[in-house]
């Protein structure tokens, strides 16, 4: 099968690059609807970044964070070659051959062991400090968290989210010692963290929304998609890659394929609507609210996020924009489907 590669997003790439060329001094959240292609971005860059950067990627998808102890594993990486973490540190921060990519932040077993042992917040706050100072003396590090989110309601004393979004300040604002950058694509979390009196003014948000028309129609190019196919793929999938590719890695019947993936999703949305009808009729009333304001436009606002739209963001039909106060729906399959729906219910 043919591997299709990184697609360039232009205006991302560059707004991304900006920021790393700056002095850190602002917490950079990534957001976006789900699928909308941010992991993707941000794994283009590390590969492209030049050799006076070290990349930290934390991803913590798949990780069962509850306590201390699986914070500390999610983070860390154990370095079995290296006896001392402060040989560790030197050989990071003083190669200047290559960028350095690390997945988790590279330490020896005793600074593990020191953690588990301690089981102090501070501990590791403090080692992280000393950690990115040390690296900072020679090159730039960039410290990236995906899926934040998991992390969101994990309270150990105090809530482990406050703690890091001051590790985060410390970095940035203050020290302007490490880029760092949070992804998610949970809308709540984010409208959260928007909230947020300890983050204002220390942070700023960029969102990777799904291709706009003229990125998609150049993703689609050179996978012989005759015109039809096109405006079916940007009927069907808009700027969604994930459902683009499906289409591209579809020879034969593109148009059958993307009646299928339709039909699957708006499957999914009934069952959501009628199982809500079924055990929660206020509910349903409520939601039916919000989902007949798609009937007509593509996009809406909010002023607060109330249950109905919590409901709606939960069940991945509607992304929350907190930053634009906007209501989207997860996708264009999604938002036909709904429209669909709609017509039936
Ligand atoms: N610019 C791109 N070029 C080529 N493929 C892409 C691009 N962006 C995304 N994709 C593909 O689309 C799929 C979804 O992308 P990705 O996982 O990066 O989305 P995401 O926004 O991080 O999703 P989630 O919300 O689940 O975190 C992946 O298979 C990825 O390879
Ligand atoms: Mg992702």
């Amino acid at each position: 099968m043919r591997r299709i590669g990184f697609h360039d997003r232009d205006k991302e790439m560059k707004e991304i690059r900006d920021i790393l060329d700056a002095e850190p001094s602002l917490i950079t959240f990534v957001y976006g609807p789900i699928n909308s292609g941010k992991t993707a971005l941000i794994t283009h860059l590390i590969e492209e970044l030049p050799e006076d950067y070290v990349v930290f990627y934390v991803n913590l998808r798949g990780k069962f964070i509850s306590n201390y102890d699986d914070f500390v594993r999610a983070l860390f990486k154990l370095d079995r070659e290296k006896k001392e973490y402060k040989e560790i540190l030197r050989t990071i921060s003083e190669v200047s051959l290559k960028s350095l990519k690390f997945t988790g932040i590279p330490v020896t077993e005793g600074v593990l062991d020191l953690f588990f042992k301690e089981k102090t917040y501070d501990d590791v706050f403090e080692f992280l400090e000393d950690y990115f100072t040390e690296i900072a003396k020679n090159k730039v590090p960039v410290l990236i968290v995906d899926e934040l989110q998991k992390i969101g309601d994990v309270r150990i004393n105090t809530h482990l989210i406050y703690e890091l979004f001051n590790l985060f300040i410390r970095l940035t604002k203050e020290l302007h010692l490490c880029h760092v950058f949070a992804v998610t694509s949970d809308s709540l979390f984010i409208e959260q963290v928007y909230s947020e009196a300890m983050l204002e003014g220390r942070c700023r948000y960029l969102m990777v929304d799904d291709f706009d028309y003229e990125t998609a129609a150049a993703f689609l190019d050179g996978h012989d998609f005759t015109d039809d196919e096109r405006t079916i793929a940007w009927g069907y999938c808009g700027g969604k890659p994930v459902c683009l590719l499906e289409l591209m890695n579809t020879k034969d019947d593109r148009k059958g394929k993307a009646e299928e993936m339709f039909k699957i999703r708006k499957g999914q949305i009934e069952e959501v609507i009628y199982s809500l009808e079924a055990n929660d009729k206020k509910m349903f009333d409520a939601v039916l609210g919000i989902l007949s304001e798609f009937i007509v436009s593509e996009k809406t606002t909010y002023k607060y996020l109330n249950d109905e739209i919590k409901f709606l963001v939960r069940k991945n039909i509607i992304f929350a924009d907190s930053v634009n106060k906007e209501l989207v729906p997860q996708s264009q399959l999604t938002l036909s489907a709904m429209r669909e729906v709609m017509r039936d219910v």
